[in-house]
């Protein structure tokens, strides 16, 4: 993180405070495809833009707001670093919910299937992570007051949370069968090859993206507890028949979107 980095959180915890004295207790950041659950979400709507020292989101298919109610404050829309943020923009949600009080993070993505038995559709729990974005946001000097120079990575994903959603999608959503893998992360923007997603099963990975990974470590070194979700939205390169493409990852999104809204908010009831 550079030295100036408090500074700027500092400043976009003064913005919202302006207009929300609300303490959340749950952080949720969505991915690709998914922003439409922050509708569901009653509570007070920020456009990033309206945030000092916030970047404003770019891609296709995000919203670039929050909304903070009582007990949770949601991000629809991140920074990627494939957009050509610093890594301090991409975590910026991450620290932001932090000093607004936040004890639990719960990260959304769309996610390529490497996994085998994984299927476009298909929601997976994510129980551990790899890093391939070749840097890591906390490099730089470290502010002791955040957290420590290095931080412990042995839980990413935390167990108390993994049981507690398992247990909540079964109620929640019976007539699914939710998958558990691990997350690779590249930065993007090109997708993978088939080599690079031969590579990624080599090293254990189950599913493939360009995100969560940066804000994972960052959550973990501010000592609060993340469970992830992936949304398959296609197989990853090479394992079918199609080329990759953006649009089939926003339409596949749409059509798991009332499954995974029925998911996020059974974990928001529970946790916020
Ligand atoms: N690769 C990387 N990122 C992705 C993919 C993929 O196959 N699908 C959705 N996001």
């Amino acid at each position: 993180m550079e030295a100036g980095f408090k500074v700027r959180i500092d400043k976009a915890v003064a913005s919202i405070r302006a207009k929300s004295k609300s303490t959340p207790k749950l952080g949720v950041i969505l991915g690709s495809g998914l922003s439409g659950i922050v509708d569901s979400i009653e509570g007070t709507e920020i456009s990033y833009k309206d945030i000092e020292g916030f970047p404003v989101s770019t891609v296709h298919g995000h919203k670039g707001s929050l909304k903070i109610a009582d007990n949770i404050i949601v991000f629809a829309g991140r920074f990627h670093f494939y957009e050509g943020y610093k890594m301090d923009d991409v975590v910026m949600p991450i620290t932001l919910m932090k000093e607004l009080g936040v004890e639990k993070v719960l990260l959304t993505n769309a996610a390529g299937g490497v996994n085998y038995t994984f299927e476009p559709g298909d929601l997976a729990f994510i129980i551990d992570q790899v890093n391939l974005q070749g840097t890591n946001p906390l490099i730089g000097p470290n502010n002791d007051s955040m957290g420590p120079r290095f931080p412990d990575m042995s839980e990413p994903y935390n167990k108390e949370m993994l049981d507690e959603a398992s247990r909540i999608a079964r109620k929640v959503l019976p007539h699914r069968t939710m998958k558990y893998g691990v997350y690779a992360g590249f930065t993007g923007p090109s997708y993978e090859t088939p080599a690079e997603i031969r590579m990624v099963r080599a090293f254990g990975g189950d599913l493939v993206g360009m995100s969560t990974v940066p804000e994972c470590i960052v959550a973990n070194y501010l000592g609060m507890k993340v469970c992830g979700i992936s949304c398959v939205t296609n197989l990853a390169a090479g394992l079918g028949h199609a080329k990759l493409d953006h649009k089939e990852v926003i339409e596949t999104s749409k059509l798991v979107e009332k499954d995974m809204i029925g998911l996020v908010s059974g974990l928001i009831e529970y946790w916020s």
